[in-house]
């Protein structure tokens, strides 16, 4: 099934020039770019983006969270493409970047672990959001994007796949 999925490169993924890197692995991987903006989060939108973390972990981790993503813009870019959503959740990888295997995003590029951020109060900087099922998608692509800013057009590889 032709899905769509968010993506969000996180200010410590904007601020270490890894934009064009983590664009090309999607590209590579035959998911297409339908939207993409770079924005600054406020409270008010942090807390409409993540208000299901609210409900599943604590106050805390929200609050660190917040705080991560109005460190600086990220890029939101909306993918689409045959089961997106469970595609580019493989492909970033588990939640602590200690954690993430060799080949996703998070693994080859980032390295703290949930000890070590919990230990010297950090954040767990890991480059990337994803949305995690059908019903997240559906929430954060109509929170960031309107109709009008997502686009329909053929990639040319798409010819050679039919
Ligand atoms: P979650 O949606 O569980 O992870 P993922 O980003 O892999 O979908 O959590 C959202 C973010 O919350 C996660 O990227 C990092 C942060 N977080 C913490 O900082 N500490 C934690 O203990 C957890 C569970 C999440």
């Amino acid at each position: 099934m032709i899905e769509q999925t968010l993506i969000l490169i996180k200010p410590d993924g904007v601020q270490r020039a890894l934009i064009g890197k983590i664009l090309s692995r999607f590209e590579d991987a035959g998911l297409k770019i339908i939207g993409m903006k770079m924005q600054w989060v406020d409270e008010e939108f942090a807390e409409k983006h993540y208000k299901d973390i609210k409900e599943r972990y604590d106050e805390k981790i929200f609050n660190n969270l917040s705080e991560y993503i109005r460190e600086g813009p990220v890029l939101a870019i909306v993918l689409e493409g045959v089961s997106a959503i469970p595609i580019v959740r493989k492909m970033v990888g588990s939640t602590y970047p200690s954690e993430a295997q060799p080949g996703t995003i998070r693994g080859d590029y980032s390295h703290i672990s949930k000890e070590h951020a919990n230990k010297h109060n950090k954040k767990v900087g890991n480059l990337i959001h994803a949305s995690a099922d059908e019903k997240d998608a559906k929430h954060e692509i109509n929170l960031w994007f309107t109709k009008e800013e997502l686009h329909t057009y053929t990639r040319t590889d798409e010819f050679h796949l039919v």
